[in-house]
């Protein structure tokens, strides 16, 4: 719940643990367990915020991408609202809300920008001319970062999600002890592709005597961040934009927040990252986007449907 730039609250409810036993998302658990915790979390939030519903001036949900059964119950819950309440209805695209995260709370908002947004579902390499112009430069060809580190985790034994888990191992491990490859470094484009090193990963633990976790973890980490830097700082060149929002899930990855801050530093060049509970899916990088849209005139018609494969560039 937003009012104007400031949060008033954000609540999440995670699945976490129902997914661990199966080591990924299960779809069916998935909607089950939106269906079963949504009013609880709209409670919340209305508590947590000090308002009540009725004060709402608009309201707004995911509509894609992600899971169909999902986005319904969040998409039919919101138009419930907006109905009874006589508010418009405003249909997100999850990945806008990942974008515009990290200018959330600033003070001058939108700004031009090259962004990086790293999910478990997408890696994009985006130009931000204005609010609602974006620019596609890059994106992966193959796995998205976020599921290099998930798939790499569980090759690795570790709980679902990998991410969190490989950047905690990786904490302590030799980042030069393996050297993984860095797919399409020297390509001239500015796309990505992790598949080949979840491969490689895979290749070499029957060949190692004794497993050393924090080491794998911390070669595997530092094969996907230098190409993802790398590739963000030579948009950033291509462009001459002079600020780098980063943005996703794995943008709480330690290693990458640092080797980016490091990189952008070194050039002169802004670097504007949401706080790790904006960066992992949250309601309020949605509702962030709901309020730009809002003041830019613009709702969304009650019929409109959810999308699991919708686009934020062409
Ligand atoms: O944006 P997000 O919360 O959900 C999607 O829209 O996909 O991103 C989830 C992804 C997962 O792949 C998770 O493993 C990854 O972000 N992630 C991380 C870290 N925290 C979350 N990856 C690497 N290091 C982290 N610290
Ligand atoms: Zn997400």
């Amino acid at each position: 719940m937003l009012r104007g730039r400031e949060l008033l609250a954000s609540e999440i409810a995670s699945q976490v643990a129902e997914h661990q036993p199966y080591g990924g998302v299960v779809p069916e658990v998935a909607s089950r367990h939106h269906l079963q915790r949504a009013p609880q979390l709209l409670a919340r939030a209305v508590a947590a915020a000090g308002i009540s519903l009725g004060e709402v001036d608009a309201f707004a949900a995911t509509s894609g991408p992600g899971l169909a059964s999902s986005l319904m119950i969040g998409a039919s819950l919101a138009k419930g609202l907006a109905l009874g309440f006589g508010k418009p209805y405003l249909a997100i695209n999850h990945m806008e809300g990942h974008l515009l995260s990290p200018f959330f709370g600033t003070a001058e908002g939108i700004r031009p920008a090259i962004a990086l947004v790293v999910s478990g579902g997408h890696t994009l390499l985006i130009e931000i001319e204005a609010f609602g112009c974006y620019h596609l430069l890059g994106q992966t060809q193959d796995d998205a970062a976020g599921e290099a580190f998930d798939k790499v985790g569980k090759l690795l034994g570790l709980p679902y999600p990998g991410g969190p888990n490989v950047d905690r191992m990786a904490r302590e491990g030799d980042a030069a002890r393996f050297d993984f490859p860095r797919s399409m470094l020297d390509s001239d484009d500015l796309n990505f592709s992790f598949s080949g090193l979840k491969t490689a990963v895979r290749y070499l633990l029957p060949k190692l005597e004794t497993i050393n976790l924090p080491d794998v973890c911390a070669s595997f980490q530092e094969a996907v961040v230098e190409v993802l830097v790398t590739k963000t700082l030579r948009a950033v060149k291509a462009t001459r934009r002079r600020v780098v929002a980063l943005s996703g899930g794995v943008s709480c990855n330690s290693r990458l927040r640092e080797a980016m801050r490091t990189a952008c530093a070194a050039r002169g060049v802004e670097l504007l990252v949401a706080t790790p509970a904006l960066c992992t899916d949250n309601a309020a990088m949605i509702g962030y986007v709901a309020t730009l849209k809002l003041a830019h005139g613009e709702s969304s018609s009650l019929a409109s449907d959810i999308d699991p494969n919708l686009r934020l560039v062409a």
